[in-house]
C-alpha cells in the first residue's frame, strides 16, 4: 500500500504531532511504500520570514530523521523541490468549486479568529489535493483536523476523473482513533497556535516548566483523585503500557500524592521516551550536509513519479500539444 503525508515545517514539533502523525508514519514505513514531505509552501500561509522558513525546514528535516523516518524506506523530500505540484495545483483549481473551499473548517476557523484571509489560506486545500493526487497514494495518515482536506482532495479528484477518465486514485484518510486528539497543557487540543504544547525536543528544564503548568483540579494532597478527566493523566496515558497505566491509576485513587507528583512523573516518562531520538537528533544537527543529501535524493525520486503523472495529466487536459 502507498502511504503519503505532508507536515508543515512551521515550528517545534510537539507530542500532538508525534502521536497524531509522525508515529503512524514511522510504523507505516515498515510494511508500506511511504512518501513524506515537508510542506514548506503550505507553511507560507503563516511564516513569511525567509530566513525563518529556511531554518524551520532544515530543523524539521532533522527532527523527522531523528524521530525515525528512514530515508532508505521512505521517500522524504521538501515540497518546493518538486515543482510539478504547483502546476497540478493550478489545473485542479478549475475543478474546485468556490463553495467547497468556503466550507473548509480550517479556513473558516482562522478567519473567525481574525486572521486576515488571503488567497493562499483560501486555496490551501487545492495545493494539498495536488500534493496527494500527484503520487496516487492509497492512504493519508492525518490528525482529525485534516480529514476534511483529504475529503476535498477526493471531491476534486472525482470531478477531474469524470471529465478526463480514471487518472487520479481516490485517497482515503486514516486517523488513529485512540490518539485522535492529543490534549495540550490546558486541556484543549494541543496546537502551536494555542500555545499549549509540550515539545518533543525541548530543553529538560523548559520541558519541566511547561509540564508544571498543566492545568489540574485543586484537590487536597491526601484525597483520592480522579484520573479520567485529568490533563496530566490523559497526556501520560499516550506513553504508558497497560501495567504502567494501572499503576498510575492506583496512585490517583490511593490519595497521598498531589498533581505535582504526577507532573514530575510525566516529565520523566516523556524525557525517557525520546532519549534515543534526542541522540540521533544531535548527530543530524552536526551533519547537515548529510541531511541535505537525503532530501535531494528524496526530491529526485518524488520528482520522477511526479513527472510521469504530470505527463499523463498534460496529455489528458490538452496542455500537451
Ligand atoms: P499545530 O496544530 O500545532 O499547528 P499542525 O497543524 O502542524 O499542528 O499538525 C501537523 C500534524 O500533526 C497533522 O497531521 C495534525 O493533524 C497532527 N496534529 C497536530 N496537533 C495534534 C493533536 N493535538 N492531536 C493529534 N494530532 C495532531
Ligand atoms: N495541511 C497539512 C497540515 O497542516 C499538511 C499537508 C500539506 C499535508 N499537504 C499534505 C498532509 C498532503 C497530508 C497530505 O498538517
Amino acid at each position: 500500500m502507498r502511504v503519503l503525508t505532508g507536515i508543515q515545517p512551521s515550528g517545534d514539533l510537539h507530542i500532538g504531532n508525534y502521536f497524531g502523525s509522525i508515529k503512524q508514519m514511522v510504523e507505516a514505513q515498515k510494511h508500506n511504500e511511504t512518501f513524506m514531505f515537508l510542506a514548506n509552501y503550505h507553511a507560507m500561509t503563516s511564516v513569511l520570514e525567509g530566513e525563518k522558513l529556511s531554518r524551520l525546514t532544515m530543523q524539521a528535516a532533522i527532527d523527522f530523521l531523528a524521530l525515525g523516518i528512514d530515508p532508505d524506506k521512505t521517500v522524504f523530500w521538501v515540497q518546493s523541490d518538486v515543482k510539478e505540484v504547483l502546476e497540478l495545483y493550478w489545473i485542479l483549481s478549475s475543478f474546485t468549486p468556490m463553495g467547497l473551499l468556503e466550507r473548509a473548517h480550517s479556513y473558516k476557523d482562522k478567519t473567525a479568529k481574525g486572521i486576515a484571509a488571503n488567497h493562499s489560506l483560501f486555496s490551501y486545500p487545492v495545493l494539498m489535493a495536488a500534493d496527494i493526487l500527484l503520487f496516487k497514494p492509497d492512504v493519508i495518515p492525518v490528525g482529525k483536523d485534516q480529514i476534511q482536506h483529504v475529503e476535498i482532495a477526493r471531491d476534486i479528484a472525482i470531478k477531474f476523473n469524470n471529465r478526463y477518465g480514471e487518472i487520479f486514485k481516490l485517497p482515503e484518510f486514516k486517523v488513529e482513533e485512540e490518539v485522535a486528539t492529543v490534549p495540550g497543557i490546558d486541556g484543549q487540543k494541543m496546537s502551536k497556535s494555542y500555545n499549549n504544547t509540550i515539545n518533543i525536543f525541548g530543553e529538560e528544564k523548559e520541558q519541566l516548566k511547561t509540564i508544571k503548568k498543566i492545568v489540574t483540579e485543586a484537590v487536597p494532597l491526601e484525597d483520592p483523585k480522579e484520573f479520567e478527566n485529568c490533563n496530566v493523566y490523559n497526556i501520560a496515558k499516550l506513553f504508558l503500557d497497560e501495567n504502567e497505566l494501572i499503576d498510575l491509576q492506583s496512585r490517583y485513587k490511593r490519595g497521598g500524592e498531589g498533581h505535582g507528583h504526577f507532573k514530575l512523573y510525566l516529565a520523566d516518562v516523556i524525557w525517557e521516551h525520546f532519549k534515543e531520538q534526542r541522540e540521533r537528533r544531535a548527530y543530524f544537527e552536526s551533519h547537515q550536509e548529510y541531511v541535505r543529501d537525503i532530501l535531494n535524493k528524496g526530491a529526485l525520486k518524488a520528482g520522477e513519479e511526479a513527472q510521469k503523472m504530470m505527463d499523463t495529466i498534460r496529455r489528458a487536459t490538452g496542455l500537451h500539444y
